[in-house]
């Protein structure tokens, strides 16, 4: 079956429906999931969703966006969190965003670091976000040696040659909807280059819905429209694709059978 490693049910876009939507996938072929905190209010929530749906992990840090609300109190905050919660599963998203650009750059990567350390500290992987920073990221990383820490570059949109690094590294690449986009050259490019083995697959709901949801709301049903496009790009059977991937989202999450 199917595990989406990386959600936000948390979003208010699934106020309408998030209890029935959660509840309908194990029995729609998603076995699993993983709702990723991004502010500290979608962490606290992503930890309650985890509480309470037995296929349902969480992840916790804070997105280069919100950085502004982190303090050495919340930072602890999330380190006990991490420790305590039997179902937090990751340290993420954490990375860097000079798309949006709402803190400096300086205040983004020093608050990337104080979390990769925390990761290697709790002893979880951490889910990496990179936007328009893909040489920064890629740079803070080989620093901090976070080969070590291991975790998934989510949403993946750097080079070929970005991405065989991080797979020597130890990553996985997250790969979700834009795979089907008809202009992402890039990306397919990558999906057809690194081992399947290193490939996690991923909605980032509600956005990056694939073809032929693109621009509405995304949800983990609709993964198969992803994992079709990669079984065509590697010449194997989307049931190949399913198992492989749903395999390393274990090995990535480090979910004993
Ligand atoms: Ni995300």
């Amino acid at each position: 079956m199917i595990f989406d490693t990386h959600a936000h049910y948390d979003d208010d876009a699934f106020d309408e429906d998030r209890e029935a939507l959660l509840a309908s996938l194990p029995q729609n072929g998603v076995e699993a999931v993983t709702n990723v905190g991004a502010s500290l209010k979608g962490c606290r929530k992503s930890v309650e969703m985890a509480r309470r749906y037995p296929h349902v992990y969480a992840a916790v840090g804070v997105h280069p966006d919100h950085v502004n609300e982190l303090s050495e109190e919340r930072l602890e905050w999330l380190e006990q969190t991490a420790r305590e919660e039997k179902k937090v599963v990751a340290i993420g998203e954490i990375g860097l965003d000079y798309y949006w650009d709402i803190s400096a750059h300086e205040v983004q990567k020093e608050w990337f670091r104080r979390q990769l350390k925390l990761a290697e500290k709790v002893g979880l992987p951490v889910i990496i976000h990179s936007r328009e920073a893909a040489q920064d990221t890629f740079d803070l990383l080989k620093e901090e040696k976070a080969g070590d820490i291991g975790g998934v570059i989510h949403c993946y949109s750097g080079s070929v040659e970005m991405a065989r690094e991080y797979v020597k590294m130890g990553f996985f690449i997250g790969i979700g909807g834009v795979l089907t986009f008809k202009n992402a050259k890039v990306i397919k490019a990558v999906a057809a280059d690194i081992p399947l083995e290193r490939i996690v697959l991923e909605t980032d709901c509600p956005y990056l819905a694939p073809v032929p949801y693109r621009g509405k709301r995304n949800c983990s049903l609709y993964l198969p429209h992803v994992v079709e496009t990669l079984s065509e790009i590697r010449g194997v059977s989307p049931e190949e694709v399913i198992r492989i991937t749903c395999e390393n989202a274990k090995r990535l999450y480090r979910l004993s059978e």
